[in-house]
């Protein structure tokens, strides 16, 4: 599948290259081998670089994704696009045709971060990060997977007391695409005193409450088997249809654990006692809120991955920072929260679990070194930049192999 699937990349990508603008750096098409046998299966994979640090976080992720797949026997082809403010430097606009229709065709999308001062005054539809919008809804991503992990090397980075953030490793499945952020009617208007008013409308369907159920309860048991659903069904009508579908699609899952909580005591549950939860799944406003409380509970930004997945095509994979352009360029990037995106990648994207170990494996090696970047630094460790954090993980790679395998 993937053979065929690369040649039908090759036309978008020679459109672009022979298009008005003939951007230089975004159309390589390559791919590369790294253990002597040929791979026994192959993935096309598009990366968007983006801006800021980018192209330096996502260049590591790239090679330790080619390292580890070496490993299992899989090889990739890599097709680099632009997106954000690269794009609207090149082509004028912030998602170019070209980039969506190259990324449609893959197995899989690598994105690193996009955004920056430059093009901070551009008018809404011009900004990098309608760029990233427009993705998600070509890419009919509908499902949000946001990790929070407390590795031990980092535990003193949690703003929570020790004891409390030690052993945390929870899963926030959020739906993306429906819910109060998308639902009609919305707008302002006036109320019958006369008075201004702005309104906005909760709704789900039955098929996208059934759709993220189904992903929620594979993602548990991928994980540790326990899901626990959020919602406010004691006030909101959407919430109780929520509730309805969630224990309606359980029934698929009898293996699986499930729970309900209401959403002002999951807020507080999260700093109370992180440590009950294994997968959440909730709506997208709830899963907005959530999901940055439970990254916060892990303290470092720059470790932190997502996925985000649908139905059917290519899942979106990307680290939860942004471009960080204060750093940019200055090889002080963290580029593990990439690399972890990657780990996501192959395994809710492409199902090969072995390889994603052996990356998150080689993270935590790394981490146990001593290695960090400035974000993550603190007294006693080796402070090292971008560029030597990615070798490191590369040796970790090449040297360790997780005792499951
Ligand atoms: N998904 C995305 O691509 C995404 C997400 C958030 C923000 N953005 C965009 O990024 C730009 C900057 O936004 P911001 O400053 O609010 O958020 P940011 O995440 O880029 O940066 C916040 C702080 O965290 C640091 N940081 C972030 N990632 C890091 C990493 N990997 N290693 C070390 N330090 C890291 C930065 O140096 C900065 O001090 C804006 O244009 C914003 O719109 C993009």
């Amino acid at each position: 599948m993937a053979a065929s699937l690369q040649l039908n990349v090759r036309p978008f990508v020679t459109q672009f290259l022979h298009s008005k603008l003939k951007p230089k750096h975004f159309q390589r098409k390559y791919t590369i081998r790294c253990s002597a046998s040929p791979p026994a299966k192959r993935y096309t994979i598009t990366l968007l670089p983006g801006d800021g640090i980018g192209p330096e976080v996502i260049s590591v992720a790239k090679t330790a994704l080619e390292l580890a797949g070496s490993f299992e026997g899989i090889g990739f082809g890599f097709t680099e696009m632009p997106v954000g403010g690269a794009a609207l430097d090149l082509t004028g606009v912030p998602l170019p045709e070209e980039t969506l229709s190259v990324c449609k065709q893959s197995d899989a999308v690598l994105l690193a971060a996009i955004g920056g001062y430059k093009w901070d005054k551009n008018e809404k539809h011009l900004k990098p990060e309608t760029g990233l919008l427009q993705l998600r809804e070509g890419l009919k991503v509908f499902a949000n997977l946001r990790p929070a992990s407390v590795l031990p090397q980092l535990v003193d980075a949690s703003t929570l007391k020790k004891e409390v953030a030690e052993g945390v490793d929870l899963m926030v499945v959020r739906e993306l695409t429906g819910g109060i952020y998308f639902g009609k009617p919305r707008g302002f208007g006036t109320n019958e005193n006369g008075e201004e008013i702005g309104f906005n409308t909760e709704v789900y369907a039955t098929y996208e409450i059934d759709r993220i159920a189904r992903i929620a309860f594979e993602t548990a048991r991928k994980r540790r088997g326990k899901l626990c659903s959020v919602d406010k069904a004691n006030v909101l009508e959407a919430s109780m249809l929520w509730r309805k579908r969630i224990e309606a699609i359980a029934l698929e899952y009898p293996d699986i654990e499930l729970s309900h909580m209401y959403v002002d005591n999951a807020a507080m549950q999260l700093v109370r006692n992180p440590k009950q939860f294994d997968t959440i799944v909730t709506n997208n406003i709830f899963g907005d809120i959530l999901s940055d409380e439970a990254s916060m509970i892990t303290g470092s930004i720059g470790m932190l991955a997502s996925a985000s997945l649908g139905e059917s095509g290519p899942g979106l994979f990307e680290p939860i920072h942004g471009s960080a352009p204060d750093i940019a360029g200055q090889d002080k990037a963290n580029p593990l929260a990439t690399v972890l995106s990657a780990a996501m990648l192959l395994k809710y994207g492409l199902g090969e679990v072995k390889a994603a170990q052996r990356i998150e494996t080689a993270v935590l090696d790394t981490l146990n070194k001593g290695f960090r970047t400035g974000d993550i630094f603190s007294d006693g460790n080796k402070l090292v930049g971008c560029k030597q954090m990615g070798e490191e993980v590369l040796k970790s790679l090449d040297c360790k192999v997780p005792a499951a395998l």
